[in-house]
């Protein structure tokens, strides 16, 4: 992911160039916003307004579509983002527990972003291997069978 928090000027860029690869459908909007996601790590406001703009899309429907989606951030994240899979398999095999220790670990609720910028925390509906519950992904990585006293390790990868 390129983190570029920068210049209004870059956002209105990668919008323009989003919508015109995309062709401006309105059915064009969800892949639109993963690729601004991807650029930016979040939908910036200026991109919001933009997309608004040039597709004829009401902010607030853009910001429902991008809320839905629990891959598309509508506020910045941190270097890293932890997502927890909270469906019912991973979460009888030992998941709840896991959950509470990393909430305990990273001192965040679901949701935040520490205040170092380093960590955000959400959580996922089933990723797919939930035979190796309970599963959790950093960033592109996947973690499965997790126990509590793992988490410090696992952390540790990440600067
Ligand atoms: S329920 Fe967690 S990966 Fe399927």
């Amino acid at each position: 992911m390129t983190k570029n928090n920068g210049k209004s000027r870059d956002v209105i860029k990668v919008v323009d160039r989003a919508v015109d690869e995309f062709h401006a459908g309105q059915e064009d909007l969800i892949p639109i916003l993963m690729h601004i996601n991807q650029e930016f790590g979040y939908i910036p406001k200026e991109a919001m307004e933009e997309i608004s703009s040039r597709m004829h899309i009401p902010q607030s429907q853009i910001h429902s579509v991008a809320s839905f989606y629990q891959m598309i951030h509508t506020k910045p994240t941190g270097r890293h983002v932890i997502k927890f899979c909270e469906s019912a398999p991973c979460h009888v095999s030992g998941g709840r527990e896991v959950w509470k220790a990393i909430q305990e670990t990273l001192k965040l609720k679901p949701g935040e972003t520490s205040s170092d910028g380093k960590w955000t925390l959400t959580t996922t509906s089933c990723l797919g291997v939930c035979s190796v519950g309970p599963v959790m992904m950093v960033d592109e990585d996947i973690y499965g069978n997790i126990t509590p006293n793992q988490l410090p390790e696992i952390f540790g990868k990440y600067e």
